[in-house]
């Protein structure tokens, strides 16, 4: 619901959780008031403070107890009084940064629509406030977007300016949202990391001054990811006040917390600036990406769950929504180049016979790729490897009874390919110097739509004449020497959104011809994990890191923000091919159960019985997926701080539940040790692993005994198995009544 009071000129957005009112002050000015908990509407005005202050600048010579620098704003501009960092940076023909966008008008309106160009959310279900502020002397306007869904703690907001001057309007900053808080007792968590290390959880005290995090990478990184959370210093997973913010956007990225001497904490998020211009000409928008904002008062987790929900719900394609995923095997751990018709065939016989039901054809198919150091670009079967063509042995391998899927990394170029031969200034780069190369291979300029249509083409080739279900789309570096032969002298700062957007309509391009297909993200693993691939693409590779224990952080800190339907998770071999660990199979399943699951490894060397007990672990994911991809995710017990990891299910009707237990190292003559489930229902009574019936608050409040042989106690078979790396998996079923 959005009221507005005339006479205050105060907005406020609110829905049964949250909170969100922002006023017009005399000189209409956007102040912000408050983003929280639920308060009744009234009257807010008396909550914007005025108080004379030395050496603030105020706009009127009648009064000097309204500085912007110690009002809290809506969406600032540096300078205009407010010394700190502002939100927007605009420059006049003549050089001037200086303007004043004044309020003008608003609307509000149901439901919420997609920006042309760019992934969003889309939903009926939420009311939508648009706020016009003008600049008369710029000749143009900047229209706040904000949306409060109606069922979740959970707002988005977005920008656009309207340039409607002669002159070209020059934009050297414009992001998503700024949002002042009251005070500084918070603290910032987010998700650093790098290749096979992504997205590990660090959290820390805020400091004056500012801290943030970003990329300049040309996607959204595994060192940093488009998201982080404010909260309480005293919130825990379960209890307390926190703040998450989320980008749905895949190209370079800012967020800044800003801790200003008198306290004020500002948020901000959005295109990162310092690699951002832009000319707008007369009549053209430009479309700044959505930022979404959840509200929790009970914790991390459920600040994720909002998270989860508002992603399958509003984010994830219609074709795709609470859509179970397929159960698919990828060649590439099994094969890695090395692979021919007859391999790829003898592969997915067995995984048919194993319950499969997608194979997916990794890199080394096309062009003449036997390794990483050619082809890219070349995008036509290798018939030497594969005779019958992909369409053939699409065919061939729907004739299993499998759906069929292959690899591809669009975005990139070899120079020992027939592309580059065509086409040497599609490369990015400056050729008066030296060009980096990674992983051997150069980026194609995204920037430019003829190379987008030609490759367009390419791929279509492939796609047209055979049956694919599902394309891997990968990107295995990072942009260095950022600079496009498309782009003139003074547009080459617009080279790294319009690279994105590039990116974008490739897979607007794709999916309109190619509805049914299912995409997962790649970058060299989880480096472009974020909420703008997952509108196209419904499902990410979440690490090249396979290894179980590894995955336990790895999968952990990825679902402080996003659902484990959209986390690729496989079972691969050992020794493992990242860290030659070696852990139990159990485990290796126990662990790739809370994704999307799949195998990575070559089913032609498993021993019979482990067939058989891979066979029966995907017969468990089939039973159970709905309810671990679409169910509430609970983290129980955190790998980051302990020798053990935990984490449960629960369906949306609290009837089943499945928990995790992992133990990384084995202690001896420990403690017993228990763990207090979430998310049950306290009165139904559910029996745990078939062995024992208790009642829900016996198992949220007393607990679930966990203890092994090495606490000394001689355990059932139903507590946790021995030794490192081991795991155990507690179905929790509602006991049905006789
Ligand atoms: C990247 C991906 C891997 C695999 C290889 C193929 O590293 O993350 O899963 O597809 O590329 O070259």
């Amino acid at each position: 619901m959005i009221v507005f009071n005339e006479e205050d000129k105060i907005f406020h957005l609110s829905n049964k959780y949250i909170s969100y009112i922002l006023k017009i002050d005399e000189y209409n000015q956007l102040l912000h008031i408050y983003f929280g908990k639920k308060i009744q509407n009234s009257n807010f005005s008396h909550l914007v403070e005025y108080a004379k202050r030395a050496m603030a600048s105020c706009p009127s010579m009648d009064k000097n107890n309204n500085s912007y620098e110690h009002m809290r704003q809506e969406y600032p501009q540096y300078g205009h009084g407010d010394m700190r960092e502002g939100a927007y940076e605009f420059i006049h023909n003549y050089g001037s940064n200086v303007c004043q966008f004044e309020y003008k008008c608003y609307e509000i309106t149901r439901g919420k629509k997609k920006i042309k160009g760019l992934p969003t959310v889309e939903t009926v279900e939420c009311d939508t406030l648009s706020i016009t502020l003008e600049d008369k002397i710029l000749n143009s306007q900047i229209i706040l977007y904000y949306s409060i869904f109606d069922e979740e703690a959970c707002i988005s907001r977005r920008v656009e300016v309207k340039n409607f001057s002669d002159s070209p309007l020059k934009i050297e900053k414009l992001l998503s949202m700024s949002l002042d808080f009251y005070d500084n007792q918070y603290e910032m968590i987010d998700l650093y990391g790098a290749w096979s290390r992504e997205r590990y959880i660090e959290r820390h005290k805020l400091h004056y001054g500012k801290q943030s995090i970003s990329s300049m990478r040309g996607h959204s990184s595994n060192n940093f990811n488009p998201f982080f959370a404010l909260a309480r210093k005293e919130t825990t997973e379960n209890i307390g006040e926190c703040f998450g913010f989320a980008l749905v956007y895949s190209g370079n990225f800012e967020a800044d917390v800003y801790v200003d001497t008198y306290d004020v904490t500002r948020v901000m998020f959005g295109i990162e600036s310092s690699t951002f211009g832009w000319t707008l000409n007369k009549n053209e928008i430009f479309y700044a990406p959505e930022s979404i904002l959840v509200y929790s008062n009970e914790g991390f987790n459920k600040m994720s769950n909002v998270f989860h929900k508002v992603i399958n719900k509003y984010l994830i394609r219609d074709k795709w929504k609470n859509k179970v995923r397929p159960i698919l095997i990828n060649n590439w751990e099994a094969t890695y180049f090395d692979f021919n018709e007859e391999k790829i065939i003898e592969i997915a016989t067995i995984a048919k016979e194993m319950g499969v039901e997608l194979f997916v054809l990794d890199d080394g198919w096309f062009g003449k790729r036997n390794d990483d150091t050619s082809s890219l670009g070349d995008w036509f079967v290798n018939y030497d490897k594969i005779p019958s063509g992909i369409n053939g042995l699409s065919e061939k391998i729907h004739d299993l009874g499998l759906q069929f899927g292959i690899w591809i990394e669009p975005e990139m170029i070899n120079i020992n390919s027939n592309l580059y031969n065509e086409h040497p200034n599609w490369l990015v780069g400056d050729k008066n110097y030296l060009i980096s190369q990674s992983r051997n291979q150069f980026i194609l300029d995204f920037s430019n739509d003829e190379v987008v249509d030609y490759i367009f083409k390419l791929l279509d080739n492939v796609l047209k004449d055979s049956k694919i279900d599902y394309i891997k789309w990968d990107m295995n570096r990072s942009i260095s020497e950022a600079y496009s032969q498309n782009l003139n002298a003074t547009s080459q700062k617009e080279f790294f959104h319009r690279y994105i957007l590039g990116v974008y309509s490739l897979y607007e391009k794709l999916i309109s011809k190619y509805p049914d297909i299912l995409f997962e993200s790649c970058a060299s693993g989880g480096a472009r994990f974020d909420l703008g691939m997952l509108y196209y693409a419904p499902q990410t590779w979440t690490s090249d890191n396979t290894d179980a224990i590894e995955r336990l952080k790895i999968q952990y800190g990825t679902s402080m923000l996003y659902p484990l339907c959209t986390m690729g998770s496989h079972i691969s071999a050992i020794p493992n091919h990242q860290l030659f660990r070696n852990t139990p199979l159990n485990t290796r399943a126990n662990v790739a159960f809370f994704g999307t699951f799949g195998l990575e490894l070559d089913v032609t060397k498993l021993k019979n019985e482990e067939i058989l007990e891979i066979s029966k672990y995907i017969e468990f994911m089939k039973d159970y997926r709905k309810i671990i991809q679409f169910g509430d995710f609970y983290r129980l017990i955190n790998p980051f701080e302990s020798n053990r990891c935990a984490w449960m299910v629960v369906s949306e009707k609290k009837d089943i539940a499945i928990v995790g237990v992992y133990k990384i190292l084995q202690n001896v003559n420990g403690p017993y040790e228990k763990i207090n489930l979430q998310g049950l229902d306290k009165n139904k009574k559910y029996t745990v692993n078939s062995k024992y019936e208790c009642y829900g608050d016996e198992l949220m409040n007393y607990g679930l005994v966990i203890s092994d042989e090495g606490s000394g106690e001689r355990s059932g078979s139903y507590k946790i198995e021995k030794g490192d790396f081991s795991s155990m998996i507690y179905l929790i079923k509602e006991k049905e009544e006789v």
